[in-house]
């Protein structure tokens, strides 16, 4: 079965509790039944860290497997911060796609650069938890 492994950055352990305003009432745990029962021929990973060390450790476990369709990314905070992590998307073969649950470019300024868009195949942004299920779709188009 072809796996798709979405990774999830700092302080979104919270989705459902952090600033609902913003981010939703849902939590991931329950978007990723909603995911696992759109897409019943996909494997739906899912990992999260708070750590960016973590993440890259991640990004290199699975970037060089064949089965691996391709990773689904909201790098948090780290986003708008992270070389390093941008540097491990370089390195790996399977392709990202950058996701934010809400319009980065419509809050404050620190938020509208991204040190990874780059490096990934494109980037969706602003449309909520709905945002994960973008990524996943752009990901079965390429
Ligand atoms: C976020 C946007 C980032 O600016 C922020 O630091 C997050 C979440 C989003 O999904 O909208 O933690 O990536």
């Amino acid at each position: 079965m072809n796996r798709i492994l979405i990774i999830n950055g700092p302080n979104l352990n919270l989705l459902g509790r952090r600033e609902p305003g913003i981010y939703g009432n849902c939590s991931m745990e329950s978007y990723l039944e909603t995911l696992r029962s759109r897409y019943p021929n996909h494997s739906i990973e899912y990992f999260q860290s708070n750590h960016e060390g973590e993440i890259i450790d991640k990004l290199h476990e699975v970037g060089f497997d064949n089965d691996m369709e391709g990773i689904v990314l909201n790098a948090g905070a780290y986003t708008h911060t992270s070389l390093a992590i941008a540097d491990a998307i370089a390195a790996i073969n399977v392709p990202v796609v950058e996701v934010h649950i809400s319009n980065v470019h419509a809050r404050e300024e620190v938020r509208h650069h991204s040190m990874i868009s780059r490096v990934c195949r494109g980037v969706i942004a602003g449309f909520g938890m709905n945002s994960y299920r973008l990524g996943i779709e752009a990901l079965l188009s390429l």
